[in-house]
């Protein structure tokens, strides 16, 4: 008995080691930015990487719940998706916590288009339909693969990916994140619909088409 009780001791201390100390070791670095622009102003008697805090007084338990996620969105626009968004800016008890939800529908043939979320790792499940899910490397590798109900996905963060409706009815899932305000770069709406434009010079080089293309794209995006 005593050997079983001594033997797992190198496991719980390298356990203990992995849980503890390599996390404070990465905290050595800068912490994550947690919104996409912070322009210093050098005189402020308080910084924040986020938002600051409401006096305890007026914290409610509202605060800590959100009905947000329980309804469909509506999907009528050109990509035929819609996500809900349960980030700091809608359910503001998420603040500093570091995580963050949303739902995503998806009617028959939607996808959500190719995007990326700069300040967040992904975990999904599917709760309805059938979902191809894909995302693609710096190294420009391509994984992907079709998922049904239960099935969960997981994006590395800050990589490309979509999610296409490859069923016959809607499709439904839902993301979470390990940041209150992951950040949303739809790569069709970046490139094609910012404000203002990216000039097209910029745009006929990078995909080698003439400008006619670009001006259809822009008229189906709605830009
Ligand atoms: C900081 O204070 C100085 C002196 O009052 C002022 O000239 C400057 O504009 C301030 N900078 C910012 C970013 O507010
Ligand atoms: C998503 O659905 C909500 C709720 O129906 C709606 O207000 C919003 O405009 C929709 N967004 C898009 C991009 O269609
Ligand atoms: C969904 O959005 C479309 C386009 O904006 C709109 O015409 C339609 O009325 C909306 N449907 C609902 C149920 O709100």
């Amino acid at each position: 008995m005593a050997t079983m009780i001594t033997l797992p001791r190198p496991q719980f201390f390298m356990i203990l080691f992995l849980i503890v100390l390599l996390p404070s070791a990465y905290r050595c670095a800068d912490p994550d930015p947690l919104q996409d622009l912070c322009v210093a102003n050098l005189n402020a008697s308080i910084s924040v990487n986020g938002f600051p805090c409401k006096p305890l007084s007026e914290v409610k338990s509202d605060d800590f719940f959100f009905d947000g996620l329980s309804k469909e969105g509506n999907t009528t626009n050109v990509f035929g998706s819609n996500a809900t968004e349960a980030d700091v800016l809608a359910f503001p008890g998420l603040n500093t916590l570091g995580i963050s939800m949303n739902r995503v529908d998806l009617a028959p043939g939607g996808l959500n288009p190719p995007h990326s979320h700069p300040r967040a790792s992904q975990i999904g499940v599917i709760i309805k339909g059938k979902v191809l899910v894909g995302f693609v490397t710096t190294a420009n590798v391509f994984y992907s693969k079709v998922l049904k109900a239960g099935d969960i996905f997981v994006i590395p963060r800050g990589l490309v990916h979509f999610e296409l409706n490859v069923g016959k009815g809607k499709a439904l899932f839902i993301p979470a994140f390990n940041s209150q305000l992951p950040g949303f770069v739809s790569l069709p709406l970046t490139l094609f619909a910012s404000t203002p434009l990216i000039p097209n010079s910029v745009l006929t080089k990078a995909f080698q088409i003439d400008a006619k293309v670009i001006s259809d794209i822009r008229i189906k995006l709605g830009s």
